[in-house]
């Protein structure tokens, strides 16, 4: 039966089977995909893909694809895909189990970006042609309109780059999502670039659905599937200290008047401690607050429904199974206060800068100095990626990362003499909290910060010798400006490498 939702009749001719639509991709294409934190992501071709990469390595044919996506997927398509051995090169984010393991074995290429640099890379062609687009819609007009499903992304630049698209076209998709959307048209490559008319978070500037010739779609795939909507842990008594210490910090920055008292627009970042801060600005003085951000995540539903939060803009939900079903339930009352836009857009440095941003991230290391290292665990294996931690971070009015003091049961410490891998340098870092303290770094050398990092953030196991390190490093560096012992620098990884502590 033809669901109600493919309204274009002569699309509604061309569906068919997953197994079918995937039989269009073959060996070493490029396929971008739609995904952006678990939603919004194609559920049954890649599935379908994957057992058919499967029965051609039985078979000793080989097969890999590359995959573009917006950002991290669903289990039915990195986790089914990397499973299968079928990914030869990933890109710009990846957050599944299966799929690091490859990286990390070096059996699956990964090319990590800043997430805004996506489409405008695709289309100055230095990714090479695209062959397929999978994109997940939650309906097509009876003008051959796609109307976006639970995350934008990459689709826009897909729908327009691809050769031939295939869609899937979800009924479990919350109808309300209709007139959600803000796809905006306006970007270009230089030298015929303009200003993007974005002032406030609100503002819409583009049109509510995707535009793509029918006679380039070949494959209709129905479904009703759910998006892969992982629970957050309750914060821990970790994760609430660091939203109390930066709750101080932004009120103590209103009371100076250097924020006004609606804060300005919120950025948070991925995971359980990000969704902890948002939930602490509910009890909050702030009133009247905005985000603009990359996805929505439970603590921003919960201040949207408090009425702390007037509105938020992202390019893609990112909601626990609970959370899920109250967006669904609520969704006509929430599309007025919710915007999803082409990550290009929720993610633009023009537009960070313009409105902005308090930024806030996670991280994985941050060295005296404050460079942050928040992709690569002992400097070389991958967690995730860098994710638009870097469009923020560089372009926010403040820019603040946040993680607890330890990491493995207090083996490792989260403030280390030298980073072991750099994202974000120290110029990009303003503010770094843990559940020790936070340490507001703006406006301080490099000596400065050490002290302020070392005495506010490390964890009091592991301050006396960092003390010791910089105390050294101080006495005996080749230059003091930012001082450092190279032999020396790197010494509390390689123990843990050694030893599984950092501790001596
Ligand atoms: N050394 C080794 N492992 C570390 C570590 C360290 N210094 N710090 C954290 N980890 C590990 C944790 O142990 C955990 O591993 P596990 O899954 O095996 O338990 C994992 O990294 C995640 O850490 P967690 O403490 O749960 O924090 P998180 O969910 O806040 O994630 C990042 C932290 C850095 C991985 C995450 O914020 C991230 O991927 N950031 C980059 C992308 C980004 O910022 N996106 C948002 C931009 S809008």
């Amino acid at each position: 039966m033809v669901s109600q939702r493919i309204k274009h009749p002569g699309l509604a001719q061309r569906i068919m089977p997953a197994e079918q639509a995937a039989a269009f991709i073959s060996d070493r294409m490029s396929v971008g995909m739609s995904g952006f934190t678990g939603s919004g992501y194609p559920k049954a071709v890649p599935l379908a893909l994957a057992a058919h990469i499967e029965a051609e390595h039985a078979a000793g044919r080989d097969m890999r694809v590359k995959i573009w996506t917006g950002a991290s997927t669903g289990p039915e398509l990195d986790g089914a895909l990397a499973k299968a051995n079928g990914i030869e090169m990933r890109l710009p984010y990846n957050s599944d189990p299966i799929a690091r393991e490859r990286i990390n074995r070096g059996e699956m290429d990964y090319l990590d970006m800043h997430l805004s640099q996506v489409a405008p890379v695709a289309w100055q062609g230095f990714l090479g042609p695209l062959d397929i687009a999978v994109i997940e819609v939650s309906g097509i007009r009876e003008d051959g309109s796609l109307i976006p499903s639970s995350s934008v992304g990459n689709n826009k630049t897909w729908l327009d780059r691809a050769d031939r698209v295939i869609l899937e076209v979800n009924s479990w998709q919350n109808p309300a999502l209709e007139g959600m959307h803000d796809i905006y048209y306006g970007t270009a490559l230089p030298p015929h670039r303009v200003p993007i008319p974005l002032i406030r978070p609100d503002d819409r500037i583009g049109q509510s659905s995707f535009r793509c010739d029918p006679d380039r779609i070949i494959a209709i795939v129905e479904t009703e599937a759910p998006d892969r909507n992982a629970p957050f842990s309750p914060p821990d008594a970790s994760a609430a200290a660091i939203a109390g210490h930066l709750l101080e910090f932004l009120t103590h920055e209103v009371g100076r008047g250097r924020l006004p008292a609606s804060l300005l627009p919120l950025q948070s970042g991925v995971g359980n401690i990000a969704n902890a801060v948002l939930s602490g600005l509910l009890d909050s003085p702030f009133e009247n607050m905005t985000a603009y951000t990359e996805v929505i995540q439970d603590g921003m539903l919960d201040l949207l429904d408090a009425g702390k939060l007037r509105m938020a803009s992202a390019t893609a939900f990112s909601l626990s199974p609970e959370a899920a079903e109250r967006a669904n339930a609520g969704m006509t009352r929430y599309r007025d206060k919710m915007i999803l836009r082409p990550q290009e857009i929720s993610n633009h440095p023009e537009l960070i800068r313009r409105l902005g941003c308090i930024a806030m991230n996670g991280l994985i290391e941050a060295d005296i100095y404050g460079n942050i290292n928040s992709t690569h665990v002992m400097g070389s294996r991958i967690q995730n990626g860098i994710g638009g931690s870097g469009d923020f971070a560089r372009n926010a009015y403040i820019s603040i990362f946040m993680t607890p003091s330890t990491a493995k049961g207090g083996a490792i410490s989260a403030i280390v003499p030298h980073a072991s891998h750099v994202d974000h340098i120290t110029q990009d870092v303003q503010v770094i909290v843990t559940e020790q303290g936070l340490a507001d770094l703006r406006g301080l050398s490099p000596k400065k910060r050490a002290d302020l990092i070392i005495e506010r953030c490390a964890h009091p196991d592991y301050r006396p010798a960092l003390r010791d390190y910089y105390r050294r490093a101080k006495e005996g560096s080749y230059g003091l400006q930012s001082p450092m012992l190279p032999g020396e620098a790197l010494a509390w990884h390689q123990r843990y490498l050694d030893t599984g502590t950092m501790r001596s």
